[in-house]
């Protein structure tokens, strides 16, 4: 616990054995900016798009934390908050793990195993009055045999030559907590900082071609070819048309 003392932007840091999910239990407590919530397990873990996200017990780093970026940044910038969680977290994971992690947008934390890539972690966050709570799942420690899904990764499948919970959640909470102060810094601007140019360096989506399925049935092919100043996805289809893709869509990568 000494380990995880609170520090900086990081006012308090709580390690609990289980809950459902730590991202349900910050959007409920209406804590202040600066509250992080580890969970040791997880029992009802949320993703995106209403689906469940699942580890055992202890096989990986599950936390949240909660950010206020008002009234330094307008609202409309706070979409990039996921993806400057991945690009914080892939930072994190290269220097203290030797791990080399791609991002696929908007928010699915992919590494390679055996040339493949798989998703060895993902991101939710969740807007609640004047914060965002941001989620992190990482799988682990998880072995090929243990993967919930043959499409999983984890990071000790990815050579990772840490894999103890607190230095990976000190380097990522550290990560975060420089990434954001430039963003804010910036007013949010993430081609003002160096955000936009991380995120897009290390995007597995640009320069791939996808299909989004967006509201109301509607299909979009093309080619993902720029992350915008609000965090969405741009897609250059057939026809000429540059359309943004939001988060709220399904993507699907073309291989
Ligand atoms: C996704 O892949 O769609 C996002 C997965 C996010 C999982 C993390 S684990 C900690 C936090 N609590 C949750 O219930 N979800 C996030």
């Amino acid at each position: 616990r000494g380990l995880l003392r609170p520090d900086g932007l990081w006012t308090s840091v709580d390690v609990v054995a289980s809950t459902g999910s730590t991202n349900s239990d910050l959007v409920a407590s209406g804590g202040a900016e600066g509250a992080v919530l580890v969970a040791e397990e997880q029992t009802a873990g949320r993703g995106r798009l209403d689906r469940t996200w699942s580890a055992p017990p202890r096989s990986g780093l599950f936390f949240s934390f909660l950010l206020t970026p008002g009234p330094d940044v307008p609202a409309e910038r706070w979409g990039w908050l996921p993806l400057l969680a991945g690009v914080a977290t892939a930072t994190a994971l290269a220097r203290a793990a030797g791990v080399d992690m791609a991002l696929k947008w908007p928010n699915d934390l992919l590494i390679e195993v055996e040339g493949a890539e798989r998703k060895a972690g993902g991101i939710l966050a969740e807007r609640t009055g004047d914060s965002v709570v941001v989620g992190i799942g990482l799988n682990v420690s998880l072995r090929a045999d243990e993967l919930p899904v043959p499409t999983a990764g984890s990071l000790a499948l990815a050579g990772a030559k840490v894999l103890d919970r607190d230095p990976l959640l000190r380097a990522v909470l550290r990560s975060v907590e420089e990434w954001y102060g430039e963003w804010r810094r910036a007013g949010g601007d993430p081609g003002a900082c160096r955000l936009q140019q991380a995120y897009a360096a290390g995007c597995a989506t640009l320069g791939r071609t996808v299909r989004a399925e967006l509201p109301g049935g509607r299909e979009l092919v093309g080619e993902a070819v720029a992350v915008d100043g609000d965090g969405r996805l741009v897609l250059a289809t057939e026809d000429g048309v540059q359309e943004p893709v939001g988060a709220g869509d399904i993507v699907h990568l073309r291989p």
